[in-house]
């Protein structure tokens, strides 16, 4: 047999074994498992490591303007990087709308952007104005171009699209094979919260907490799930921190409904004392929803053993300590004035491997689950996603005792802060291959700009089943008239 690479003697986890196996790569694809082959090109020696599938990052905010303007201090290039340095060989940033712009325009801007990334990736469409011609004729030329997830906000005033605007968004999804995301916060009682904090004059970080109660999300979450089950179209919750909204995804998953959802290391690594730090330094730690509490943690965690959630994903959206990011509408600004996301790309699969796995909380086989496997299933990434033969050759290799303080440094990433600094993990993606390349090898990268391939997805979640609605009205009723991108 030809190939091009063997990796030698490590020890395979895959989302549901843990093997010892060689894994022979030729073009790009995995094509055995097996033992005492010799020859190969390369061969990597993977001996007392974890080898397992590359993180897919599922939640990033890369080179995406705000609603309000603010460009992100990450283009495809540094945020691929920093992606792979943190033990990611694939990411599904956002490709997000602006009012008045048309999808079509919107996936050629991000293709320029993306033509920099040195991992492969795909976008899922933030849409922030279902006019008809996009419902009827945009998106679904988007789900030709292979892109398989719009994603909707409840919340921002520049961005929601009301209840309405998410059924009709899961309408059209649900007709091909879509899977609809969505943010779930009450824009009122945000809002709300906003007003009566600024009259009282309460306007430092720490109150960003208290502005984003626990029942804005809870509330959203539970309708977000209503709207869903009325036209039984698959949806995916983003970044739950709530005990109440973990919980409601849960029950309903039991009762059967097509909910999928993910949460984030910031709610299971930082709490509500940290926007309280001196001066700004709180401003470090606003995202939304906003970190929560040390019970809500734990319970968090709870849910991620428990297989409520089917990823852990970054939501990295990086805006710099200055004022060109956090800053942007100026210094000591009120909280609701501060850009709102957190980096975190990197230090993902670092968090979740020494928190998760090495604490006992997750095993080795949920961390491949939760890190890429159901993100590979979720959002119809059919050729990665498991070690397989025919998959793509997307691989980290894994020093599961080397101890480090994590560093912005070694984020690789193009922020100033990293609200991760100090903390003590263990276990370092040492190697990380993409598509058979090497991309990232001890503490160096490999890569070239603009290696990374856009990833053609394919439907998503097949199972039509029949919601409330009738039979005439039903959009599925298309749906497997074999429409493919
Ligand atoms: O605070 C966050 N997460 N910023 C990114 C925008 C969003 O809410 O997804
Ligand atoms: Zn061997
Ligand atoms: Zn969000
Ligand atoms: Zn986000």
């Amino acid at each position: 047999m030809e190939f091009d690479t063997i990796i030698h003697d490590g020890t395979v986890v895959t989302a549901n074994e843990i093997f010892e196996t060689d894994i022979v790569i030729r073009e790009g694809r995995i094509v055995a498992l097996a033992e005492r082959l010799s020859g190969g090109a390369t061969r990597i020696d993977a001996g007392g490591r974890l080898v397992m599938h590359g993180g897919i990052e599922a939640h990033a905010h890369i080179a995406q303007e705000s609603a309000a303007g603010i460009m992100g201090a990450d283009d495809y290039y540094t945020g691929s990087v920093s992606a792979a340095f943190g033990g990611n060989s694939t990411f599904i940033p956002f490709a997000a709308q602006h009012r008045g712009q048309s999808i079509d325009d919107v996936i050629a801007t991000y293709d320029a952007r993306a033509a920099q990334s040195v991992l492969d990736y795909s976008y899922h469409l933030i849409v922030t104005d279902p006019t008809p011609e996009a419902l009827n004729h945009q998106l679904p030329r988007a789900f030709k171009r292979g892109i398989t997830s719009f994603k909707g906000f409840m919340t921002y005033d520049l961005m929601n699209i009301g209840d309405d605007g998410m059924l009709n968004i899961m309408t059209v999804a649900k007709k091909y094979g879509v899977m609809t995301m969505v943010h779930a916060e009450n824009k009122g009682m945000v809002k709300w919260m906003n007003a009566r904090l600024a009259e009282a004059g309460l306007t430092a970080p720490k109150y960003h907490a208290q502005s984003r109660p626990e029942l804005a999300e809870e509330e959203a979450i539970n309708r977000a799930i209503s709207l869903s089950k009325l036209i039984d179209a698959p949806l995916f919750i983003v970044h739950a921190s709530t005990e109440g909204g973990a919980a409601i995804v849960q029950r309903e998953k039991v009762a059967g409904a097509r909910i999928y959802a993910e949460t984030c290391p910031q709610y299971l690594a930082f709490t509500r004392a940290d926007l309280d730090k001196p001066g700004m330094e709180g401003a470090k730690f606003i995202c939304s929803p906003p970190v929560r509490d040390q019970r809500t943690q734990a319970v968090l965690w709870g849910h991620v053993r428990m297989g409520t959630f089917e990823s852990v994903s970054s939501d990295h959206a990086p805006y710099r300590y200055d004022e060109t990011g956090k800053f942007m509408n100026g210094v000591d600004i009120p909280y609701p004035k501060v850009a709102k996301g957190m980096p975190g790309i990197a230090a993902r699969l670092p968090h979740l491997f020494s928190e998760g796995v090495l604490k006992g909380r997750i095993t080795a086989q949920q961390f491949v689950a939760l890190k890429a496997t159901n993100a590979a299933r979720t959002f119809g990434v059919t050729r990665k996603g498991s070690i397989t033969p025919g998959f793509d050759a997307d691989i980290a290799i894994w020093n599961p005792e080397q101890r480090r303080r994590i560093t912005l440094a070694d984020q690789h990433d193009n922020m100033d802060y990293t609200p991760f600094e100090g903390m003590e993990l263990t276990g370092v993606p040492e190697i990380v291959i993409n598509h058979g390349n090497i991309i990232v090898e001890t503490g160096k990268l490999k890569a070239r700009e603009g290696q990374g391939q856009f990833v053609t997805r394919a439907p998503v979640d097949m199972d039509a089943r029949k919601g409330h609605l009738a039979k005439e009205l039903d959009p599925s009723q298309n749906f497997r008239a074999g429409i493919r991108p």
